[in-house]
């Protein structure tokens, strides 16, 4: 067994179907722990991996465990396999605010500890993972990670003290996104469009221009720029949503969830 996954609901099920479909590894040497046996069916069913009810014996069969939990079960699930930790063994926590020293503490025992902060956009294999790890992490093991987390989107490593900033820039703001997406969307119905065609025009704006931005490597306000003809359509846009307070209501949004973030 390659890897173990404490709790499969969408993010671990995302994280599983990435690893499958770039064949990091087989399903054979996934093995994953719910809390239910129906959740457990539908992991068998859904990603064909070994499924367990047994939180220990993830941890006895596989060295790199990923706690795949709802936060507030991070605790109570490491006191329950803390027992069958060992040195070897590397534990990814997914969740906002349970840092590496929290993941050390709670382990009880000096092993490898990694944060992964993924984001929803994993389930389409378009993910975000903000990546950080502790000094008993090694390079080799660092390749695999992003490895691992290239599998279902792109990766960044960054330091533990930006791991808020991920989770709002990253975490949360494709919640922030689906908000644009449906408001065009409201006003192009107002403007006679249907709503599927509306979401449709909305959506691939959004992901066009987000493509624009990863792969032109230029400056967003060069983009806008190019966009905005003199005198024209889209600039009477732009004098609108700046008059709107745009920019500022979504730096204030990202920086209230980094701040949510910290006192998790
Ligand atoms: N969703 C996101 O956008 C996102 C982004 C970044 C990070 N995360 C983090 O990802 C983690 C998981 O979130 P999620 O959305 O995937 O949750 P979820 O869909 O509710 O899945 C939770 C999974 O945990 C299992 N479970 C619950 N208690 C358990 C226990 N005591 N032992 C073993 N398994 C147990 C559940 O099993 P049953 O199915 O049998 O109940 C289920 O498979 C959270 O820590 C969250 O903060 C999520």
């Amino acid at each position: 067994m390659k890897i173990g996954f404490i709790g499969c609901g969408n993010m671990g099920s995302a994280m599983i179907g990435g690893i499958l479909k770039k064949r990091i590894f087989q399903k054979e040497e996934i093995i994953v722990s719910n809390l239910t046996e129906e959740g457990s069916r539908r992991s068998r069913e859904k990603l064909g991996v070994m499924t367990t009810l047994d939180n220990c014996e993830v941890v006895r069969r596989a060295k790199l465990v990923i706690l795949a939990v709802k936060p507030q079960y991070y605790e109570e699930v490491l006191n329950e396999v803390k027992g069958e930790l060992t040195e070897k063994h590397m534990i990814v926590g997914i969740a906002p605010g349970k840092t590496l020293a929290w993941l050390e503490e709670k382990c009880g025992t000096p092993l490898k500890a990694v944060r992964f902060m993924p984001n929803t956009p994993a389930l389409v294999g378009e993910g975000m993972t903000g990546v950080c790890f502790n000094e008993r992490v090694t390079d080799e093991e660092i390749t695999q990670i992003r490895e691992i987390t290239d599998s279902f989107g792109r990766t960044e490593i960054v330091p533990e003290r930006l791991m808020d900033a991920v989770g709002a820039v990253s975490g949360c703001s494709p919640a922030f996104v689906f908000m644009l997406v449906e408001a065009m969307a409201d006003a192009a119905v107002a403007l006679g469009m249907s709503r599927k065609q509306a979401y449709s025009f909305g959506a691939q704006a959004v992901l066009g221009s987000a493509k624009m931005v990863l792969e032109t490597g230029l400056h967003p306000g060069e983009l806008k720029d190019m966009v905005t003809s003199p005198a024209g359509t889209t600039i009477e846009g732009v004098r609108t949503l700046e008059k709107a307070g745009f920019r500022s209501a979504m730096f204030e949004a990202l920086l209230a969830a980094a701040e949510k973030g910290k006192k998790l």
